[in-house]
């Protein structure tokens, strides 16, 4: 049925491309390519994400943090092309040696599950093009996991609901579900439950990448034991961290849409996102990932100095991003980080809108 709908597709492509030929030998070309045919290749960007402000909050029974996140696409993406062949069997393809092949690469993983949950069969390729940071703050292997769901989804022309999607995503790891939505998004429960927010205008970022993985268990890890050894903060002391945060949230998105001046509007023409960070946003990691990686600290501070509005660490780091009010003023800085020996690039916040319609562009 499915080839019977192609090949009319790609007769009246060829009648129209090459009205000169003759039904006939259209028909030959045609039955040549489709025995030729191979496994369609989707193509998918995995766009990353920043953390636009971070609070930890209790340890929870299941062993997870309590987590308050704004979670925001950027610019910077890797490249999954996935395909789905005859035969069965899920295969990993990466040049790079610090991305797993096996059933630990959590494309592997939501591979075996988008399979079963569309009752499908076949043979999955994941051809993983790393460009992002490999244990980088910047969600790469989260977002590659959601890019692998979209491309099978694809192949097999089969879609499912998003709340299934999400459920699988959730289930693969807590960073993967805010993929599915793009643009400006809150993470709250372990930071798989997501809500998408208004978007914000697509910003100038500085990204810095230093030549260290920060691994998120050990992160979480190294923050508990500082907080019973020098914080010695209480579950509920915790919790109202999470709470200040949440308010600060709150009264922004509120004014956003009371349609009354404020600062955290950015005025007439001003930039609610800088205005959101400007309000004092912060990310709990930067207090245990810095003392253990001091230049993670200098390279927040370097971003300032080059003209951030404003900076800090992504997730669990090791990437600091800066925002800053223009690309000019971005570019103008990651000439003078680059100077001063950082790996920095620049790019843009990515709104929703924008983050779809590039998903899929080649
Ligand atoms: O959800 P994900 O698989 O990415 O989490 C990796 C690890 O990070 C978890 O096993 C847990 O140790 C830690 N984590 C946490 N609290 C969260 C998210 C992750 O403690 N909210």
């Amino acid at each position: 049925m499915q080839k019977t709908v192609e090949i009319t597709e790609v007769v009246v492509l060829r009648e129209w491309m090459e009205p000169d030929l003759t039904s006939a030998s259209r028909h030959v070309r045609l039955r040549a390519e489709i025995y030729n045919r191979r496994a369609m290749i989707v193509p998918v960007k995995s766009f990353a994400k920043i953390n636009l402000g971070l609070r930890i909050g209790p340890l929870r029974n299941d062993g997870f943090h309590e987590l308050l996140t704004v979670y925001q696409t950027i610019g910077l993406f890797d490249v999954i092309r996935v395909t789905v062949d005859r035969g069965s069997g899920i295969e990993i393809r990466c040049a790079d040696p610090r991305v797993p092949k096996d059933e630990s690469n959590t494309c592997f993983r939501i591979a075996e599950k988008t399979i079963a949950a569309l009752g499908a069969k076949g043979r999955v390729v994941i051809e993983i093009e790393k460009r992002l940071p490999v244990q980088g703050g910047l969600g790469g292997a989260s977002a590659d996991a959601v890019a692998t769901l979209l491309g099978i989804e694809r192949a097999l022309r089969k879609t499912m609901p998003q709340a299934e999607k999400l459920r699988i995503a959730a289930e693969v790891g807590s960073d993967l579900p805010l993929f599915l939505v793009g643009g400006a998004v809150l993470g709250v429960g372990r930071g798989e439950q997501v809500l998408p927010l208004p978007d914000f205008p697509s910003t100038a970022c500085v990204v810095v990448t230093p030549d260290i993985g920060v691994s998120t268990p050990k992160a979480f890890a190294e923050w508990d034991r500082r907080q019973q050894t020098c914080s010695k903060l209480t579950s509920s002391q915790l919790s109202d961290k999470m709470n200040e945060l949440g308010l600060d949230l709150s009264a922004w998105l509120s004014t956003l849409y009371s349609g009354a001046p404020s600062k955290v509007r950015g005025g007439r023409a001003g930039n609610p996102l800088l205005a959101l960070v400007r309000a004092g946003i912060d990310n709990d990691f930067e207090r245990v990932v810095f003392p253990e990686h001091p230049e993670l600290g200098e390279a927040k501070r370097a971003l300032v100095r080059a003209g951030a509005k404003y900076a800090s660490l992504s997730g669990s780091g090791s990437t600091l991003y800066g925002l800053f009010a223009s690309r000019e003023a971005a570019s103008a800085a990651v000439t003078k980080l680059r100077r001063a020996g950082w790996t920095a690039q620049a790019t843009i916040t990515l709104p929703r809108s924008g983050y779809w319609t590039r998903v899929f562009q080649g």
